[in-house]
């Protein structure tokens, strides 16, 4: 029965290019906003106020600094990355793609394409990104939710050229975006279901230096259809890296607090000593 239930998410994952696993219990979740809220509190200078009214504790500063690049990350325990490491879902998906299952989570100067390598010991620190989202008012906070893109790093730089025209490279990670607070359609991620299948082009991407990958233009997102999905506390989802994702915006009343685990396949991963 469970190599049943196995092949059938591995089977609608490789359809729509994201399934939703359950993966974390009600402490972890708990232990990684207090982990956030912790880091917040550097830059915010207090202690008693609330995650979700984080939006009604900040001004466009102190969130600035707390959200910026080289800053979002925590550092988790290992029990967080066993419970990956161990789910037979993500297994399964990550043998079908790469024909092994062996991931590692980069650093983060990696992850942000400051570096080319990383090491185990950066590895070892753990080091994951959070997203901190406000609600969204008009013409504001844009740059914390980018427009729709696949998630290309420095590192997923091997175009292939057919018949003249260049195209994305082949992917190498995956995501697993894991919400903290904010689990309903107005609040998680906003994904283009079966995009991961097509070979996206790479004239259709618009370099912009406020984000991380490169966004695609207005008018080659618009054959795509987009949806957001309902979620529960402990669930993920684990998508590809070719999946056009992203315009996530807020729509709720509470602030959005998630995290996204990096999974690169620890063959294509320079390391260094
Ligand atoms: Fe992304």
């Amino acid at each position: 029965m469970s190599s049943e239930i196995n092949n059938y998410i591995t089977r609608s994952y490789n359809k729509k290019g994201y399934v939703i696993l359950n993966i974390f219990n009600k402490n972890e979740i708990d232990g990684l906003k207090k982990k956030i809220k912790k880091k917040s509190e550097i830059i915010l200078k207090k202690k008693k106020w609330n995650l979700s009214l984080y939006h009604t504790c900040v001004d466009d500063d102190q969130n600035q600094k707390i959200t910026d690049q080289k800053n979002r990350f925590i550092n988790v325990n290992n029990k967080i990355i066993n419970k990956i490491n161990k789910n037979r879902h993500i297994k399964n998906i990550l043998q079908n793609k790469w024909d092994h299952s062996k991931f590692l989570i980069p650093d983060q100067k990696y992850l942000i394409g400051k570096t080319k390598k990383t090491s185990f010991k950066n590895i070892k620190k753990n080091e994951i990104p959070f997203r901190i989202v406000r609600p969204h008012k008009k013409k504001k906070y844009i740059s914390a939710a980018p427009p729709p893109h696949v998630d290309v790093n420095a590192t997923r730089v091997d175009k292939k050229k057919n018949k003249g025209q260049e195209y994305i490279g082949s992917s190498i990670q995956f995501t697993l975006w894991l919400p903290l607070i904010g689990f309903s359609k107005k609040y998680t991620l906003r994904l283009a279901p079966g995009s991961h299948k097509f070979n996206h082009p790479v004239n259709t991407l618009e370099r912009n230096k406020k984000y991380v990958s490169s966004v695609f233009s207005k008018k080659y997102i618009e054959k795509f259809k987009f949806k957001r999905l309902n979620l529960k506390k402990g669930q993920a989802v684990l998508f590809d890296d070719n999946l056009i994702h992203g315009s996530s915006l807020n729509m709720g009343k509470i602030t959005r607090i998630s995290m996204e685990f990096r999974l690169y396949n620890f063959k294509k991963v320079k390391l260094s000593k």
